[in-house]
């Protein structure tokens, strides 16, 4: 593989599949997988926790003068280590995606975890899943997918998982939140969510998620 090789990216909205794509894909190539959502959710429960006013821009690089941020691989997902704790779980819920969706558009953070994303990026070959991976982390590389899906699949998609878990689920609810971020995500100055114009675009609301695997991997090995 040459350098521009070891770089696949996976960006989108929530809801569309990257996540349980971006994992199968990883594990068929046998290439780390790289959950940067992950990273901005980290941030976000931090800021949260220590109650940092968000439009507080010297506070706010502070914070990330002090983050001591590892991405340790694991079995299934990746384990998330703030400051010696592992806060892989604590990420996991919808406060902590609006929280990292408000970091998200802040210049210190995005800084920061671009260069912290670049620096796993150049040491070994990784699956980057994300909102700005193709556009602006891993620009260089030479496999870019942007995944969509409508906001109602999406939704309907996330209702089921909550209630699979035996958690709370309003499809109402769950359906605007989901277009208030998309909103947030695509509409703010700093690496908007989009698909870099060398992106492969595919709408997962029809295709089965193992479909869209595949039909990656087939792009991949093509010459
Ligand atoms: O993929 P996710 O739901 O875990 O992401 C949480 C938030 O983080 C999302 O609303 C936007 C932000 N994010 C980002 O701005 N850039 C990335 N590369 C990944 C996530």
């Amino acid at each position: 593989m040459s350098e521009n090789q070891q770089i696949i990216t996976i960006d989108g909205p929530s809801g569309s599949g990257k996540s349980t794509i971006s994992r199968l894909l990883a594990q068929r190539l046998k290439l780390t997988y790289l959950d940067t959502g992950a990273m901005y959710r980290a941030v976000g429960l931090l800021a949260h926790r220590q109650s940092i006013d968000l439009t507080d821009d010297a506070a706010v690089r502070r914070l990330m003068a002090d983050l001591d941020l590892q991405m340790r691989p694991g079995a299934v997902e990746a384990q998330v280590i703030i400051n010696g704790e592992d806060v892989s779980e604590a990420i996991r819920t919808a406060e902590m995606g609006m929280m990292a969706s408000k970091v998200s558009a802040l210049q210190p953070v995005r800084q920061a975890l671009t260069a912290l994303q670049q620096a796993i990026g150049a040491k070994q070959a990784v699956v980057a899943e994300g909102r700005d991976m193709g556009t602006v982390v891993f620009p260089q590389a030479k496999y870019k997918f942007f995944l969509s899906a409508t906001a109602e699949e999406r939704a309907r998609r996330r209702t089921e998982q909550l209630k699979e878990k035996g958690l709370p689920a309003n499809f109402p609810e769950i359906l605007a939140q989901i277009m208030q971020r998309d909103h947030d995500d695509s509409s703010r100055a700093l690496a908007p969510l989009k698909a870099a114009p060398d992106a492969v675009l595919i709408d997962s609301s029809t295709i089965p998620i193992d479909g869209v695997v595949q039909w990656m991997l087939d792009t991949i090995k093509k010459p």
